[in-house]
C-alpha cells in the first residue's frame, strides 16, 4: 500500500511538496468573489414560491442554501461534532480504515490530483470517510466508526432525517420541472444509490498552495451538505469565476449533481465546486448523496424533449458512467460530457 502522510490533527500538517498543487490548480485566494446572492430557499414558503425558487436556483446556480428544512439544529451540530472527534483520533486509530481505493464503503480516502508533468500524486489537504447509507434502518452503520461511541447513533439519526428531506426535495424538483411529483423518486428505482462522505479539513499554514477538495462536480442526482458555520471553504464556479459560499446559519447546502443535469437535458446545472483551506480554523462537512441505481439507465427525460429541445445526451447506464468516472481518476473529470450527443468524444 502506498504510504502517505496522514493528518494527525489537531497538529496541522506542514506543507510538503506532496501537498503543493500544480500552479493551474492553486486557488488564487486573493481573487475570490463573494456570492451574496446564492439563492436561499425557505421550506416554509408557499408551495408555488418554493417551486419557483428551487427551479431558479437549479437553473442559474446549481446550488442553494435550504432553510427551515426541519432537521433539528442540535442534531446537525452533533453530527459535525462526532465527525470532528473521529478525525481528531490519532493515526493509529484510523489506519485500519485507510484505503487507496476511492469510494470503498466505510473507508478513509485521501483525494489527490495527478500532476500531469511528474505523474505524481499531489494529496488534498483533507480527509474523507465514504460510506453507504442503505438500508436506512440501523444496519448500514456497521461500516461506520466506533469511536467516538455515539458516532453511529448520531449519524444514523441524522441520515433518517435527511432521507425524508430528500424525498420532499425530489418531489419539489420533479414539480419544478413540470413533472409528476413522484417522477424522480420513481426514476431512481427500487434501490437508489445512497452514499455519504464526511470531510475534514485541518487548518493549513499556507492555503494558497493547497486545496481541501479539488474542483469537481457531484456525480449523483442531488447532494445535501451540512458544514461548519462561521468558516468558509466551499467555492462554486459561476461564469468562470470562483465564488465563496458563506454558510447561512442553520442552512443545509443543496446542489444539483450530474445525473440531474442530464435528466433535465441541461436545464438544471451540476456545477464545479471545490473546498479550500484556511490557516486558522478546521472545517468539517458531511455530504449525503442520492443517485440512480447501479444498473439503471440515465438520459434526458422524454417528457421534457421536443423538436426545439432535442436530447443533448445519449442514454447510458450508471455502470457505464462509473467506468468512465474511474478512467478519469486524478484528473479534472468531465464524465457526463463523454455521453453528449455530437460532442466529438462520444463513442
Ligand atoms: C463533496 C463536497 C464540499 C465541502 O463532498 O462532494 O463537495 O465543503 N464537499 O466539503
Ligand atoms: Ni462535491
Amino acid at each position: 500500500m502506498t504510504t502517505f502522510q496522514w493528518a494527525n490533527d489537531p497538529n496541522p500538517l506542514s506543507i510538503t511538496p506532496k501537498f503543493i498543487v500544480p500552479d493551474e490548480n492553486k486557488p488564487n485566494l486573493t481573487n475570490i468573489s463573494h456570492l451574496d446572492s446564492i439563492p436561499i430557499v425557505d421550506m416554509n414558503n408557499d408551495h408555488e414560491v418554493l417551486i419557483h425558487d428551487i427551479s431558479r436556483a437549479c437553473e442559474e446556480y446549481g446550488f442553494f442554501q435550504l432553510i427551515n428544512h426541519g432537521i433539528p439544529k442540535d442534531l446537525c451540530e452533533n453530527v459535525l461534532e462526532v465527525i470532528t472527534e473521529f478525525f481528531h483520533l490519532p493515526y493509529e486509530d484510523k489506519v485500519d480504515m485507510l484505503s487507496v481505493t476511492h469510494m470503498e464503503d466505510g473507508k478513509l480516502f485521501k483525494y489527490y490530483i495527478k500532476d500531469e508533468k511528474t505523474k505524481e500524486k499531489i494529496f488534498m489537504w483533507g480527509e474523507a470517510l465514504f460510506h453507504t447509507w442503505h438500508p436506512v434502518d440501523v444496519r448500514f452503520v456497521q461500516n461506520l466508526p466506533t469511536i467516538p461511541p455515539s458516532y453511529r447513533k448520531v449519524v444514523a439519526t441524522y441520515i433518517k432525517e435527511v432521507a425524508s428531506l430528500i424525498t420532499q426535495l425530489l418531489s419539489l424538483i420533479s414539480q419544478s420541472l413540470g413533472l409528476d411529483e413522484d417522477y424522480l423518486q420513481r426514476r431512481l428505482g427500487e434501490n437508489p444509490k445512497r452514499t455519504a462522505q464526511a470531510n475534514y479539513y485541518p487548518p493549513c499554514p499556507n492555503p494558497d498552495l493547497t486545496l481541501g477538495l479539488r474542483d469537481h462536480t457531484d456525480i449523483n442526482i442531488l447532494t445535501i451538505l451540512l458544514a461548519d458555520e462561521g468558516v468558509t471553504g466551499l467555492q462554486v464556479l459561476k461564469a468562470e469565476k470562483w465564488f465563496e459560499i458563506d454558510p447561512v446559519p442553520g442552512a443545509l447546502i443543496v446542489n444539483v449533481a450530474d445525473q440531474l443535469q442530464v435528466l433535465s437535458n441541461d436545464k438544471y446545472k451540476s456545477v464545479q465546486h471545490r473546498a479550500v483551506t484556511n490557516d486558522t480554523k478546521k472545517r468539517t462537512s458531511f455530504a449525503v448523496f442520492i443517485g440512480p441505481e447501479e444498473h439503471g439507465f440515465v438520459g434526458p427525460i422524454q417528457e421534457l424533449l421536443d423538436e426545439n429541445n432535442p436530447p443533448k445526451y445519449r442514454n447510458y447506464t450508471i455502470d457505464e458512467f462509473m467506468r468512465e468516472y474511474r478512467n478519469q481518476e486524478g484528473k479534472r473529470r468531465m464524465v457526463k460530457e463523454f455521453f453528449k450527443i455530437d460532442s466529438g468524444v462520444n463513442k
